[in-house]
């Protein structure tokens, strides 16, 4: 049988791999310690896990609208509208299944076969792969974007523009200042974006993150904002994520879903639902500072370890330290597993080689335990 050149053209998520390398070790009898994951360590909170339990039993279980229920996409307007200042109505929104899925169709509605989409490094794992799924050919900077990059990238042909601050996987939030240099480099080409808002909510600087659209609020015809509840509301599992476009980019990509998955689960709009509507603030305001705790511990004794050099990150959870001197952070990667039992993703699934990406969304005994053999592993490699 043949296949699609341009599927078996993927590859296959480091992320997701490593992680379940991870557990079958585990599940094997080795002493583990993992610091992969992409999604909080804690339950859903209470209330909103509710609202689906509510749900089923009312017997809300059938399709909804293919773009998401009406209760849930005019939440997401009217609380985004607020959030940026913007008007939004239930046209501009698309419910999917998990951010991911509405990375996919807005990629999928906007890129056509040869486009060229810039996607500024470190990247998450999925963009280029997504470019790719739609024909696209991914244009990959040097690390960190800058406005130069972007009108280089116009100029020789680029149609769009992928931005994720905070970023998975350095945790980065770019000061004021920057954003407003890339809002203003954008709004002097023709490029769309898309903002990967996932992390929105998992900022340690005084205030939100800046924003494209603060700055230049006219790109809002030309952006798409993608967040979901997945990191937010410890809800990875119920798949739940939305976007915010113009509605003509809305209804190309509500149209791709009805014709490949429909509606995402009824039940996890409903649960989803009380947690837009702040439901749950409680809850979310203690994993928060949770994070926020981590954060300042991982920093704190990754500080101590010679040989690494990284950024503090101001967003989402994780840590992204430098390598001594270190081209196959894949190989890396693997040796640690195998020797030290302990798991960390290579910065080469980030587009960004000689790093390595550390999650601390890990209990605190694991995040010392972690750092304490990567340090033991990092004196013997380089007999430090
Ligand atoms: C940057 C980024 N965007 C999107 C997603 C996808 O989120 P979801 O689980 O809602 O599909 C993730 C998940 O890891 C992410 O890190």
């Amino acid at each position: 049988m043949k296949y699609s050149r341009t599927i078996m053209s993927l590859s296959p998520s480091a992320t997701l791999q490593l992680s379940a390398k991870a557990k079958e070790l585990k599940r094997s009898g080795r002493d583990i310690v993992s610091l992969t994951a992409g999604q909080p360590d804690f339950p859903t909170p209470a209330p909103i896990a509710e609202a689906g339990i509510k749900a089923i039993l009312e017997g809300k279980t059938c399709y909804t609208p293919s773009t998401g229920i009406l209760e849930l996409r005019e939440a997401v307007a009217e609380s985004y509208s607020i959030r940026r200042s913007m008007k939004w109505t239930p046209a501009n929104v698309v419910v999917s299944c998990g951010a991911k899925h509405n990375l996919a169709n807005l990629i999928r509605a906007a890129v056509n076969p040869g486009d060229k989409v810039l996607l500024p490094r470190p990247y998450w794992v999925s963009y280029p792969e997504m470019v790719k799924a739609s024909g696209g050919i991914p244009v990959l900077p040097e690390i960190c974007i800058d406005p130069e990059e972007i009108l280089k990238a116009a100029e020789q042909g680029a149609v769009g523009v992928l931005l994720n601050y905070p970023s998975n996987p350095s945790g980065y939030v770019p000061s004021a200042d920057e954003i407003r240099n890339i809002a203003d480099a954008i709004a002097d080409t023709d490029m769309w974006v898309i903002s990967d808002d996932i992390y929105e909510d998992l900022v340690y600087i005084e205030g939100a993150a800046p924003h494209i659209l603060d700055f230049r609020p006219e790109l809002s015809s030309r952006t798409a904002v993608v967040s979901g509840v997945s990191k937010t509301y410890a809800m990875t599992g119920w798949r739940i994520g939305y976007s915010l476009a113009n509605t003509e980019w809305s209804k190309l990509t509500g149209i791709f879903q009805a014709h490949s998955t429909s509606n995402p689960c009824s039940i996890s709009q409903w649960a989803a639902l009380a947690a837009v509507e702040g439901k749950a603030d409680k809850e979310k305001n203690e994993m928060y500072s949770s994070f926020r705790n981590r954060r300042d511990l991982i920093c704190s004794i990754l500080s101590e370890v010679e040989g690494l050099q990284f950024e503090r990150p101001e967003g989402a959870f994780y840590v992204f330290p430098r390598l001594p001197a270190e081209q196959d952070t894949a190989a890396f990667c693997s040796e640690l597993l195998e020797e030290e039992g302990l798991a960390v993703i290579p910065g080469s699934a980030f587009g960004a080689e000689g790093f390595i990406r550390l999650s601390f969304a890990a209990s605190d005994d694991d995040i010392r335990e972690g750092v304490n053999r990567l340090n033991r592993f990092l004196r013997r490699r380089y007999t430090l």
